[in-house]
């Protein structure tokens, strides 16, 4: 079933210039780029977007780091294309997610760990609301 899903190319991979290496491995996987915009995500966007991890102690570094600089937001669609998502980009803790994984392939981090993806159609819904209001 065709899907959409927010994905954010982080500002890690931004400043490493490896935002066409993502996004290269979206688009030759068959997933559609629906909506791309660079920008620079601010506290108050920060706080709503990770609003079920604000309480949690690796929330303030992890606000620092993706509003440090510009990052890449996508919408992406395609058949089951949360899952796909989720699968090319690894586990969240780059240090053990598997070769051929974008993480795995580029990160060492769990924090400066290139790319979000949403993790179920209603955090898709909600974060494309989010990032992209007139999708
Ligand atoms: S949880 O609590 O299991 O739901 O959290 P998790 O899915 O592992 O991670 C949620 C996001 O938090 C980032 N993260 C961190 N940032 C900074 N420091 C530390 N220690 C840390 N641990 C996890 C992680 O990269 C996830 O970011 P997103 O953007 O959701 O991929």
């Amino acid at each position: 079933m065709s899907e959409r899903t927010l994905v954010l190319i982080k500002p890690d991979a931004v400043r490493r210039g490896l935002t066409g290496e993502v996004l290269g491995r979206l688009e030759r996987k068959g997933l559609r780029i629906d909506a791309a915009e660079l920008r620079t995500m601010d506290a108050a966007l920060a706080d709503a977007h990770y609003a079920e991890h604000v309480a949690k102690p690796f929330y303030p570094p992890l606000k620092e780091f993706m509003t440090s600089g510009p990052l890449l937001a996508l919408v992406v669609s395609g058949d089951e294309a949360i899952a796909v998502v989720r699968a090319l980009s690894g586990a969240t803790d780059a240090r053990q997610a598997a070769p051929g994984t974008i993480r795995g392939d580029f990160g060492l981090s769990n924090r400066e760990n290139l790319i979000h993806a949403s993790d179920s159609t209603a955090s898709a819904e909600r974060e494309i609301a989010l990032w992209f209001p007139k999708l």
